[in-house]
């Protein structure tokens, strides 16, 4: 099993929601973070002065998949949040040791 972590703007979210559902991907958590990457941020004017805004408003969203379906996910996640600007954001994959539904008890893969 693997855990999807994908960095995206904001404005995504609705879209990629809609997509990962029709694609079969129901049970996600979404986190509201911030963060920066190699642009450090951005520099902001305000009345003639230039401000570094070192870290900008960003949403996360999580979900544990089944080995077979990383690649899946992973495309559906960036075709539904890619604009080709800087700051389209970042995927990062992760392996999962167990998985336990707490209503059920049922464990991995009958628990994702
Ligand atoms: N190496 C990293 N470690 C942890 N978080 C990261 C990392 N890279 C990016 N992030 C997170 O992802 C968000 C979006 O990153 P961003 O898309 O700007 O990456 P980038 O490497 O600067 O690529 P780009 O040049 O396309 O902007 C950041 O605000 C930060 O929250
Ligand atoms: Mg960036």
């Amino acid at each position: 099993m693997k855990k999807i972590e994908a960095i995206i703007r904001p404005t995504k979210l609705e879209e990629v929601k809609a997509s990962l559902e029709d694609a079969g991907f129901n049970s996600l958590t979404i986190i509201d973070v911030k963060g920066r990457g190699q642009q450090k941020g951005i520099i902001q004017q305000w009345r003639g002065q230039e401000y570094r805004v070192d870290a900008l408003p960003k949403t996360k969203i999580e979900l544990v998949v089944n080995d077979e379906d990383e690649d899946k996910a992973i495309d559906v996640i960036v075709s539904s949040t890619r604009t080709g600007n800087i700051g389209d954001g970042k995927i990062f994959v992760l392996p999962v040791e167990k998985v336990i539904r707490i209503r059920t008890g049922e464990r991995d893969g009958k628990a994702i």
